[in-house]
């Protein structure tokens, strides 16, 4: 049984699923590629503004555009009241509206693999990218056991579900992305990991989570209440064996940055 393509439809949904984590990352990947203040920003998959956010309250852009084909995840970061003076565009990173040379820096926070053709995704960053701009990304590391969701897509396999998968989830290996920002032409290219936790404050915590999210929670939506118990019994088990309590997941990431070459 193949996993059905991951869907984007809830901008809500999607921040306690995921937001929260990208924002924990985000923290560490923003310290690290280090900015300067008065920057101009481009936010590639931006979804529903979750790292736009940060970029907004701790880099003090000097303009501030996002890019994302789902409307539903633009509608919400739209109505964010931190990001009513950034632009944000319905458009693909295979194929981005913008004329050389018009950032200072372009960002792809946890979206690489979900970028059919990555490799021209991060064509397109360095392109519109200025000489001595930067063009970084950060991705779970999906095939070394990164995703905070692990032990849930365990228990979906272990139930006989497919676990959700991005359509490149190779390329969150380092030597990939490693690659990738090699052959775009970029410079300087660096790669750490970014390790973080999340607290639930309980097993209910995380099964709502899990449930108004993409992914994992279109695998739930899809099982008959009998499959669905049973899951939540497994899922349950393996996570708090005590029976109660806070519950805390861990995530790891892989970041990449590298530098647009001068003329
Ligand atoms: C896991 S979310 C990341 C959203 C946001 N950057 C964050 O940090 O939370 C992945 C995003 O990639 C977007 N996406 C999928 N295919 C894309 C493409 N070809 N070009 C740009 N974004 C894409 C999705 O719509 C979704 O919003």
């Amino acid at each position: 049984m193949t996993s059905e393509p991951i869907r984007f439809t809830d901008g809500a949904g999607y921040d306690r699923f995921m937001g929260v984590w990208s924002r924990l990352a985000g923290q560490d990947f923003l310290d690290w590629i280090a900015p300067h203040h008065g920057q101009r920003w481009l936010d590639v998959g931006c979804g529903n503004g979750a790292f736009t956010q940060l970029i907004a309250e701790r880099s003090a852009p000097l303009s501030l555009v996002g890019i994302d084909p789902s409307d539903s995840q633009l509608a919400f970061a739209r109505q964010h009241p931190l990001l009513q003076s950034v632009e944000f565009i319905n458009a693909d990173a295979m194929a981005l509206p913008f004329a050389d040379a018009s950032f200072d820096l372009a960002v792809m926070p946890l979206v690489i693999f979900f970028v059919p053709e990555p490799a021209q995704g991060v064509a397109e960053m360095a392109r519109v990218v200025a000489p001595g701009g930067t063009v970084a990304a950060y991705a779970w590391d999906l095939e070394g056991g990164g995703y905070p969701y692990q032990g849930v897509n365990e228990t979906l396999s272990a139930i006989g579900r497919p676990r959700p998968m991005p359509p490149s989830p190779e390329t969150s290996r380092l030597e990939v992305l490693l690659d990738i920002w090699a052959t775009a032409g970029l410079s300087d290219i660096q790669t750490r990991e970014i390790a973080v936790e999340r607290s639930f404050l309980g097993f209910d915590d995380v099964w709502n989570t899990l449930r108004g999210g993409p992914s994992i929670g279109q695998a739930l939506a899809a099982m008959n209440e009998e499959e669905r118990s049973r899951f939540h019994a497994l899922l349950r088990a393996s996570l708090q064996p005590a029976g109660s309590g806070p519950i805390t997941l861990a995530g790891r990431a892989h970041a990449i940055r590298g530098t647009v070459p001068g003329p």
